[in-house]
C-alpha cells in the first residue's frame, strides 16, 4: 500500500487555530509541539491557521509530518478584483495541503450556504488543496429532530462531483467551544448516518474520513476516537496548547 492509500486508513487529527496567535506564539507552539509527536506515526496530522501566517507555518512545519492548511478559501477561482480574498491557487502556492470549507463560524458570521460552499469545494479540488467540509446542526435543529436533515442538506454539495475521496468534519454547533461534547451515542449515530450519505452521494468506491469536532480535549479524545465511524478529530481550543494537542494526537495513535 502506498503512503497515499495508508492515510485513508489512519486517524486524522487536525487543529483549527481560528483567529488566534501571533508570529511569536505560533513559533513557540510549533517548537514545543513537534518534539512531542515523534511517535505518532499512525496519525495524519494538520493545522488550519490564519491565512496571514500560512507561509510561516508551512516553513516551520517543512520536514515534519504535520500539514499546514487554511481555515477558509475564496469562492472565486481566478485572480481579479476581489479585495480581501485568498484563492485556492494562492493557498496551494504557499504550501497549504488542505482547507476547511463551511466551518460553522463561516456559515454563522458570513452567511455561507451551499451555493458558495460548493464553489469553494470545487476550487480546492482544482488546485489539489484537500477540502475538509465542515457540517453540523444547531441545538435548536437537534431539539426539533432536524439534525439528520440538516446534515444531509449540507452534504448535498458533494453530489455529482465525481470524487474519489471525501473528508468531512462533523461539528455540532452546540458543541463548538462550549465544553459540551456530544454523547458517544449521538456521535456514533450521526457518523454512521454521514457515512451512508456520502456513500450514496459519491458511490461505493469513495475513500472516506469523517472527523468529529466540538470541545475535543486531552481528557475526552480517547473515548471519542474509539466510536465507530469516527476517523479523527478537528480540534479548536485544545490545538492552541502544545501539551493538550499532543495528548489528543497520542490518543489517536493508540485508538483502534
Ligand atoms: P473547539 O472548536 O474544539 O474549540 O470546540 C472546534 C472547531 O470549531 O473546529
Amino acid at each position: 500500500m502506498t503512503e497515499g492509500d495508508v492515510m485513508w486508513q489512519r486517524k486524522w487529527v487536525l487543529g483549527n487555530w481560528k483567529m488566534n496567535g501571533r508570529l511569536a506564539t505560533i513559533r513557540t507552539l510549533l517548537t514545543e509541539l513537534l518534539p512531542q509527536i515523534h511517535d505518532a506515526q499512525q496519525v495524519q496530522l494538520g493545522v488550519a491557521v490564519p491565512t496571514v501566517y500560512l507561509q510561516e507555518v508551512t516553513e516551520c512545519l517543512s520536514g515534519s509530518r504535520i500539514w499546514s492548511g487554511a481555515e477558509d478559501v475564496s469562492q472565486f477561482a481566478n485572480d481579479g478584483a476581489y479585495t480581501g480574498e485568498t484563492s485556492a491557487a494562492m493557498l496551494a502556492d504557499v504550501g497549504a495541503r488542505f482547507a476547511l470549507v463551511g466551518h460553522s463560524e463561516r456559515r454563522q458570521y458570513f452567511n455561507e450556504g451551499n451555493a458558495v460552499l460548493r464553489q469553494k469545494y470545487q476550487h480546492c479540488l482544482s488546485e489539489r488543496v484537500l477540502p475538509i467540509l465542515c457540517i453540523g446542526e444547531t441545538l435548536a435543529e437537534r431539539e426539533a429532530d432536524q439534525d439528520e436533515a440538516v446534515v444531509a442538506q449540507q452534504l448535498a454539495i458533494l453530489a455529482d462531483l465525481s470524487l474519489d475521496s471525501v473528508v468531512v468534519a462533523y461539528e455540532p454547533v452546540w458543541a463548538i467551544g462550549t465544553g459540551q461534547v456530544a454523547t458517544v451515542a449521538q456521535i456514533a449515530a450521526m457518523h454512521a448516518f454521514i457515512y451512508s450519505q456520502i456513500l450514496s452521494l459519491c458511490g461505493a468506491g469513495v475513500k472516506i474520513r469523517v472527523l468529529y469536532g466540538g470541545s475535543v480535549n486531552a481528557q475526552n479524545a480517547a473515548d471519542i476516537l474509539a466510536v465507530a465511524h469516527v476517523d479523527g478529530a478537528l480540534v479548536g481550543g485544545a490545538s492552541l496548547q502544545p501539551d493538550s494537542f499532543a495528548a489528543i494526537i497520542q490518543a489517536a495513535q493508540t485508538a483502534e
